[in-house]
């Protein structure tokens, strides 16, 4: 019996390693037609996850733009998606995460009277500044969302506070850890055009893009990353430096000449991964690093005020340092001079999922389209 038709719909890098998994299982099932669309609010950054992944959108917005502003994303989306839901009229709209596509997609979705799936719904960190624009646009996103796929308690707790009624929430694990079990292997080898690191240092794997860093905290960040690279000889800094002008000019300027430092375009999502295995700690201000790198065991100091992702922290493998440089520098300092300490954060935890994820969004997608087309109320 056919069951309906979804439309998956993302713009950016994350969200594509995070659906990639879902719509791999979508496509297993016969009788669920699996529609993809993108708004390429990314572009080189989200071919690269499509290319890995093998998928192939039946629609391209190709919005992205080299100074695109947050109001041009969302006039380009909501317009861009308009003609595509009333032309396809899928039964379902799965949208992921909290970026600008994501909350968008779902209000054209509810424009039309379409229901809306939200894969990594529920994190939250009551500060709607904070990150910026993502916490409006997830708790947005949920307030049009009928089915929430929240990956933990903690987050299916938040969706529960803000009176989302329980039976239309499943905790179903983060589908980053079905792309990153599929992705990290022990004998990966690196591709031969890889940068020339030595692997017998020890590498400070980095990655900065936040908005709400942009300015001054950004350069306090890659201060503090020059203050460790002077007092530690034996380490190297990787920075695959995010494809934004505002965060790669500045990185280059500050760090793009320095010993033991290498800025690198960004890597595809197998290398990137496999480099994370390969990493003694990481510093980042990334929401996905915060969930990929406790499973491999590597501690995380996040460049932050706020994180959304408490489990972690939690559990002990993700520090929350901020930008201050001097706070920066105590922390990772701690890490590089002490094995005890250093111990202490490195164990390999898995608060966000066992990579069964993608399976159990679709089995709730399958109930939800079968009643759907039985006729009866969902
Ligand atoms: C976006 C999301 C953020 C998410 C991040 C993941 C919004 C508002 N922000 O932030 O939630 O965490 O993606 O990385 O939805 N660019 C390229 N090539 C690319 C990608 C980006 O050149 O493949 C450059 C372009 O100049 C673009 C700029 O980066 O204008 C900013 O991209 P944008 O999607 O607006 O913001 P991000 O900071 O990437
Ligand atoms: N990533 C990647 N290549 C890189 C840097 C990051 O494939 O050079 C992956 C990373 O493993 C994670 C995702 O991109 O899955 C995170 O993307 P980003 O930090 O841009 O977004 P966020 O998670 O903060 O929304």
């Amino acid at each position: 019996m056919y069951l309906g038709k979804v439309m998956v719909v993302f713009g950016t890098r994350p969200e594509a390693i995070k659906m990639a998994p879902v719509i791999k299982e979508l496509e297993k099932i016969d009788n669920i037609r699996t529609v993809v669309a993108v708004t390429a609010q990314h572009r080189d950054m989200l071919d690269q996850v499509l290319h890995l992944f093998q998928i192939i959108p039946d629609y391209d917005l190709d919005l992205m733009k080299k100074q695109q502003d947050l109001y041009s994303i969302t006039t380009g989306v909501l317009n861009g998606l308009r003609e595509i839901l009333e032309k396809e009229r899928p039964d379902l709209v799965l949208v992921h995460g909290d970026t600008t596509t994501t909350f968008v997609a779902a209000l054209a979705a509810f424009y039309e009277k379409i229901p809306v799936g939200h894969v990594e719904a529920g994190l939250r960190t009551h500060n709607k500044y904070s990150p910026f624009p993502e916490e409006m646009n997830r708790s947005l996103t949920a307030r049009l969302a009928e089915l929430h796929f929240a990956p933990t308690d903690t987050a299916r707790e938040n969706l529960l506070m803000e009176s989302v009624a329980a039976f239309k929430i499943w905790v179903t694990g983060n589908t980053v850890i079905d792309a990153l079990l599929d992705t990290v292997h022990p004998d990966y080898q690196f591709p031969p055009d890889f940068p020339a690191l030595d692997f017998k240092h020890r590498l400070l794997l980095v990655t900065t893009h936040r908005r709400e860093n942009w300015g001054n905290k950004m350069r306090d960040i890659y201060e503090a990353l020059i203050e460790l690279a002077d007092e530690f000889k034996d380490i190297e800094v990787v920075f695959p430096v995010h494809k934004n002008p505002i965060v790669k000019d500045v990185a280059m300027e500050m760090l793009g000449n320095r010993e033991r430092f290498h800025l690198i375009e960004p890597l595809d999502y197998e290398p990137f991964a496999n480099l994370m295995k390969n990493s003694y700690l990481i510093l980042t201000d990334s929401g996905g690093l915060q969930e990929e790198a406790p499973s491999l065991g590597k501690p995380v100091l996040v460049l932050r005020d706020t994180t959304e992702r408490p489990e972690a922290v939690k559990a002990g493998t993700v520090k929350l340092v901020g930008t201050n440089r001097q706070a920066i520098v105590k922390e990772a300092r701690l890490l590089l001079s002490s094995q005890a300490e250093y111990e202490k954060m490195a164990f390999a935890i898995n608060p966000y999922g066992d990579g069964k994820a993608s399976q159990r969004i679709v089995k709730v997608i399958s109930e939800f389209l079968y009643v759907r087309s039985s006729g009866m109320k969902n």
